[in-house]
């Protein structure tokens, strides 16, 4: 057996005896979430801006774990969903919500994901989130994930982070110094000693913000991962590039954003507006020090560019979408506010958009599908076009670019 199919066969092992996320027994809430139209449109043109809604597309995911691959089955009735993954507990946790659910849409293999061209079918959308940084050779897993991805197709990925995870990592290294392994003794015990982590530990934030990690899966998952690693922010683009793919969009782009937050009142936001992107979001990763994980979109790199574009005058047509958890906050405002826009799944408090009653009228207006032009009327095109590109960037909201409408 050679290295890689050693240490293969240890995380297969692994997520044998610790299925992460924990199995959940019920999809009712999921299903009743996405019964609304708007964010099935969101979540739509989140990935295809320039394309005409539709939802009978085909749907990979690799290392679907335990509900993944049966909530986007929920999500996407009409859709082909394909589960795969290597661990037979999840494949079995997935079968029994799709049995529950009756989902009829959805198919499932055991299946390793560097082995995924051998389904015999491509998709339009791959999902792959917290897998490929567990492979012995994620680049093979990437490849793998492109050859059955369609030309016009998107791939969604998490990646684990570097800095943010500083402190799993100094704890995986002292387990492993100590030789303790994913045993449920070892687990245990390892639960007990993080009770008494010093105040400051750069774990301490993670364990505080993530009650999650008091459950013996989750704290595996991360402590006691046989194989894990991390891209920093110029490793996800070199990765992306090697594995013959494009970088689309980060899933929220607020946080990597000079335009958002504290990012843009920094003295050197002049400095930082001069960096290509790739560039501006290698800095704010280390200005921002804690990002856990990277999640983004990305495209084959012989796929056509569709990105928004708020110059020239196309984007009058575009139909904006309001993402679904934003909200308007009107309450304890800053002077001259007449509402704050806020997006709930942000995580850093910084993210936040004061605006104007003109504004507040303009975000009011957006229905789904009325386009900028229809809701800007008295409003002159720079202003317009200047306040619809901060809505985007603050991941209020996406845009139909397709021009449908
Ligand atoms: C952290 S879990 C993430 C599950 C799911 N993607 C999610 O986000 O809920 C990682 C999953 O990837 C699977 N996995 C890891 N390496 C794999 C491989 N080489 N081939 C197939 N599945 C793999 C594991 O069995 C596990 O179910």
């Amino acid at each position: 057996m050679s290295d890689q199919d050693h240490n293969s066969s240890e995380v297969q092992d692994f997520y044998e005896r610790y299925p992460y996320p924990r199995p959940v027994e019920s999809l009712d809430k999921y299903r009743e979430r996405w019964q609304d139209r708007g964010r099935l449109r969101a979540d739509f043109h989140l990935f295809w801006p320039a394309k005409p809604f539709s939802d009978d597309h085909t749907i990979l995911i690799a290392g679907c774990g335990t509900s993944q691959a049966a909530k986007h089955a929920i999500r996407w009735p009409n859709a082909k969903v394909t589960g795969i993954d290597f661990s037979a507990t999840s494949i079995a946790a997935t079968a029994e919500l799709k049995k529950k659910y009756s989902l009829d849409n959805l198919t499932l293999h055991q299946l390793p994901v560097e082995r995924a061209t051998e389904l015999g079918s491509t998709f339009d959308k791959v999902v792959s989130t917290g897998v490929l940084h567990h492979l012995p050779d994620p680049d093979a897993g990437l490849a793998a994930l492109r050859d059955v991805l369609k030309p016009g197709g998107a791939m969604y990925m998490m990646l684990y982070a570097p800095y943010g995870r500083t402190g799993i990592y100094m704890l995986q290294e002292f387990c492993r110094r100590l030789g303790i392994t994913a045993t449920d003794e070892g687990i245990r015990d390892l639960i007990t000693a993080l009770g008494s982590l010093p105040p400051g530990h750069p774990l301490e934030t993670l364990l505080r913000e993530a009650p999650d990690f008091r459950h013996e899966a989750a704290l595996a998952d991360a402590l006691l991962h046989p194989q894990d690693r991390a891209y920093s922010v110029p490793q996800v683009f070199e990765f992306l590039g090697r594995g013959g793919m494009r970088f689309g969009r980060w899933l929220q782009q607020a946080p990597y954003s000079p335009n958002c937050g504290v990012i843009a009142q920094l003295p050197q936001a002049g400095r930082l507006s001069r960096l290509s992107p790739a560039e501006q979001y290698a800095s704010i990763e280390l200005f921002r020090g804690t990002m856990v994980t990277h999640s983004f979109i990305a495209y084959r790199d012989d796929a056509d560019e569709t990105s928004i574009d708020l110059s020239g005058d196309r984007w009058l047509g575009y139909v904006p979408i309001r993402l679904p958890d934003t909200i308007c906050v009107e309450e304890r405002l800053p002077d001259g506010a007449a509402g704050v826009l806020i997006n709930r799944t942000h995580t850093y408090r910084d993210i936040y958009l004061p605006i104007s009653a003109d504004e507040k009228r303009m975000v009011e207006a957006i229905n789904g599908v009325r386009t900028i032009g229809e809701i800007a009327t008295d409003i002159s095109p720079n202003v317009a076009s200047e306040f619809f590109q901060k809505l985007w960037l603050y991941d209020q909201v996406v845009f139909d670019a397709s021009g449908r409408s």
